[in-house]
């Protein structure tokens, strides 16, 4: 049994804990508001709220229930739309109406629920941020400026938010029900009373994290088979740093990622970065470690990760092994892992004084797609010269793939335009791009040499 609260309403849930939440509010709850699009996490039509508990405080994410297995909400609060009903509008649905937010009407419950996580999440009340809050949402009618207006307009009624008590003031101000102000104790309640309890693994049991790959690419089989979730307990997705090594969980999510304190104090980029990544609520679901089980061969986080040249801690009962990132991978969806291994931890060393790191990306639109090529590079460079590099690329082969002769030719050489075409040629003897429908193998090509370029347009613009 999966015990949640839904709305107002503590739920025990007693279907197949793969079952989406979607199916679940809509056929078992009948809370219809939450719409079914496109079932793949693309539309956000039926976008919820899950809010679970962070150090003693409610942390609400928006997700899409349509990827979201019930198991995954062990303890949770889930919002729907209904959930956020108020005498009269809220704020959020009373902009949407007053800048025409609004036509056939399908997209906008999602857009709501979408911004008003924005309200209850602690990011700053910027016009950004609210449009940001909106980028796994898609209308067909309205072509989105009443939509950023409305955002604009909500990120202003947000500046008198009080960080500290986001939901008493939310509440005070129309923003959320009454109920809102009892959550937290109630969720206390069911971790004391039930999070003990664990779903016990059986043989053939399918490992899911935020459920993003396996819900688009096999969603039959998780309802009809026996799923383990390992996104349940808050804790395991922290990001820690211990002398000079940062340890991921095996339940970090692209957005704890995002919003890491330790990771942005070492990326200045960062969330230009991982803003290329899937969307808002995709981040909010999908796991590092699932990322790089998928063995997709244009895997962003893989991608990011195989350039900082990390390890992964695998698990299965009392057996633990380590091994590097960049040996984990065999063949096309090829992995060294055996059935019932999991990642416990991902981890890396803080790359070293005088190191540089980027990403890039290109696709065939900016956000919400799948990359073409990407490309990641950690360089070390003093006085001119290069101590160290790593750097990775993905799209160009069967696997994401850590580029070890580039790399080793980097080191020693002198940080130079030169050393920058020399090393793009060793760059292309290492990859083997095909045509596709992502593009040809000429066009793959060049985007590796343009990207490699591109880092060294962005770390070392005065070479050029
Ligand atoms: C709309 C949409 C947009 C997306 N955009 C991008 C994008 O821009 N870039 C990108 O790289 N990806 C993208 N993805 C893919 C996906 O979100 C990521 O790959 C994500 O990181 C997968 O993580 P997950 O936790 O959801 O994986 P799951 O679907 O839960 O699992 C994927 C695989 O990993 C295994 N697994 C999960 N966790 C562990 C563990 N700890 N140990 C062992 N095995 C484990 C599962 O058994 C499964 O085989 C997108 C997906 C969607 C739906
Ligand atoms: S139905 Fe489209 S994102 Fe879920
Ligand atoms: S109002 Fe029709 S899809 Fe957005």
């Amino acid at each position: 049994m999966v015990e949640f609260i839904l709305n107002d309403r503590l739920e025990q849930c007693e279907e197949p804990t793969g079952t989406t939440l979607l199916d679940y509010i809509r056929y078992h709850k009948s809370l219809v508001g939450t719409k079914i699009g496109c079932r793949e996490g693309d539309c956000g039509a039926c976008m919820v709220l899950v809010g679970e508990l962070r150090n003693g405080r409610m942390h609400y994410e928006s997700m899409t229930s349509c990827l979201t297995p019930v198991g995954n909400v062990l303890g949770k609060h889930v919002v729907t739309i209904e959930g956020l009903n108020v005498k009269g509008l809220t704020p959020v649905q009373q902009a949407i109406v007053d800048e025409g937010g609004t036509q056939c009407g399908f997209c906008t419950v999602g857009f709501a629920v979408s911004l008003h996580g924005y309200c209850l999440s602690k990011k700053p009340a910027t016009y950004e941020n609210a449009i940001a809050a909106i980028d796994g949402n898609i209308c067909r009618c309205t072509g989105y400026k009443s939509l950023e207006r409305a955002a604009a307009r909500i990120a202003k009624l947000l500046v008198e938010r009080d960080e500290d008590q986001p939901i008493s003031w939310l509440v005070e101000q129309g923003f959320l029900p009454e109920y809102f102000k009892g959550i937290t104790r109630w969720v206390e309640h069911i971790h004391e009373v039930r999070m003990h309890e664990q779903f016990l693994p059986m043989e053939d049991t399918i490992l899911v994290g935020g459920g993003t790959d396996l819900y688009v690419q096999r969603p039959e089989e998780m309802t009809k088979d026996f799923v383990e979730h390992i996104v349940q307990i808050y804790g395991e997705n922290t990001i820690t740093r211990k002398d000079n090594t940062i340890y991921m969980g095996r339940t970090t999510t692209a957005e704890d990622l995002q919003s890491s304190p330790e990771m942005q104090a070492l990326f200045p980029n960062l969330r230009a970065h991982i803003k290329l990544v899937s969307s808002t609520p995709i981040r909010n679901m999908g796991t590092i470690a699932g990322n790089f089980v998928n063995a997709s061969p244009i895997g962003d986080l893989t991608a990011f990760f195989l350039a900082l040249d990390s390890s992964i801690l695998l698990k299965k009962d009392d057996k633990e092994r380590t091994i590097k990132l960049k040996d984990f991978y065999r063949g096309y969806k090829q992995i060294d892992k055996a059935r019932g291994e999991v990642i416990e931890t991902i981890f890396f060393e803080v790359p070293p004084p005088g190191s540089h790191f980027n990403f890039e990306k290109v696709c065939k639109r900016k956000y919400l797609d799948i990359a073409t090529v990407n490309t990641g590079i950690s360089i070390q460079v003093k006085e001119g010269q290069i101590l160290g590099a790593h750097v990775s690329i993905g799209g160009t082969g069967p696997i994401p793939t850590y580029l070890h002769k580039t790399s080793a030719f980097l080191a020693g050489k002198p940080i130079s335009v030169e050393t920058m075409e020399a090393a793009n040629e060793i760059l292309q003897s290492e990859i083997t791009p095909i045509s596709d429908v992502r593009g040809s193998a000429a066009y793959k090509r060049l985007l590796a040499r343009q990207l490699f370029y591109a880092h060294f347009h962005t770390l070392f613009p005065e070479l050029f």
